[in-house]
């Protein structure tokens, strides 16, 4: 079987795959007729993506999601190693939660067909997510349907199998600038935990994938979750702080959202320039960043500083 010799391959490394490399809404976006949505249903200068999801495993068979996208049905079918390999199985040992965005979570309720699931997240995330959603009801449907392993910032911990043994990975949360999804706004004070990025870590090569698909600002904080990571996945949801009112597309500006722009003077490609890292990934790109088509010149600017752009079926070993 192909596959084997894959996953034998993969024996001692960190695996990543990205799922999803679209922001919210995916590419292209269902209401949207912007030049890149047009270039992505005709095929032409642009590849469509689904929402934001990634899966990691260190050594081929147990895998962890970061983020459940609701396309997560689709993304699970599109990898071959996340299959069951039973009448009722799982190669999902866990999902890790960066924060309570639709985009993030909305998969999790689609995995309610009757199998345990393991939910990592903070506090904050968890109970945005819990509290008063009777949606949540539909995976509380007998004992131990979910269980939840808490994240503390700043207090790396591990990846487990389903006995409890360590997966091999170790995932700290880190708190960045964020805000709380749409549906929580307002309802309640935002806490730091809310938002953050991830460090993971192989046990047996020490290597780090750092990931970051939301950050509203880039702190010390946010340099320090990222540094000296083999591998870093970071938000590249606009490439400038107005695109959305330039494009006639929306009202806000990525600061509002909480997004860092890729260009400009407080951009990522600025401010990140200096970090000390392996690969560097832009993954959660909205549908109106330019970056999307593969021959413009953005894309040009951003792979001249070292930056990828993520897509679905990417597979990164480090
Ligand atoms: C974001 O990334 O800012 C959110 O996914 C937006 C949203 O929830 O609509
Ligand atoms: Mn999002
Ligand atoms: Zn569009």
């Amino acid at each position: 079987m192909a596959g084997a010799g894959l996953l034998c391959l993969w024996s001692t490394i960190l695996l990543v795959r990205v799922l999803g490399s679209a922001a919210g809404g995916g590419f292209p976006q269902w209401n949207c007729g912007c030049r890149n949505c047009r270039a992505a249903r005709e095929a032409n200068g642009a590849r469509p993506r689904t929402q934001e999801s990634v899966a990691v495993s260190a050594d081929g068979e147990a895998w962890f999601l970061l983020n459940a996208s609701p396309e997560i049905r689709h993304q699970i079918e599109s990898f071959v190693p996340l299959h069951p390999r039973a009448p009722r199985h799982s190669p999902i040992r866990g999902i890790v939660l960066t924060n309570g965005d639709l985009d993030h979570t909305l998969g999790v309720l689609s995995l309610r067909e009757s199998h345990p699931i393991t939910l990592y997240a903070t506090e904050g995330v968890r109970r945005g997510f819990t509290d008063g959603n009777v949606l949540y009801r539909t995976l509380e449907r007998f004992e131990g349907q979910v269980t939840w392993r808490m994240l503390r910032t700043g207090q790396p911990r591990e990846l487990e199998l389903a006995d409890g043994a360590s997966s091999g990975l170790q995932v700290e949360a880190v708190a960045v600038p964020g805000k709380p999804p749409v549906h929580l706004e307002g309802l309640r004070p935002a806490t730091a935990d809310e938002n953050v990025a991830l460090r993971i870590r192989e046990g047996k090569t020490g290597r780090i994938l750092a990931y970051a698909s939301a950050v509203g600002a880039i702190t010390d904080g946010v340099l320090r979750a990222l540094d000296a990571a083999d591998c870093v996945f970071f938000d590249g949801t606009f490439w400038s702080e107005d695109e959305l009112i330039a494009e006639g597309l929306g009202t806000k500006r990525a600061q509002e959202m909480a997004h860092v722009p890729v260009d400009g003077p407080n951009g990522s490609l600025q401010g990140l320039g200096h970090l000390r890292v392996g690969r560097r990934i832009y993954i959660h790109i909205n549908n109106s960043n330019p970056l999307l088509r593969e021959d413009g010149p953005e894309r040009a600017h951003a792979r001249a500083a070292g930056w990828e752009v993520a897509w679905d079926g990417m597979q990164v070993e480090l």
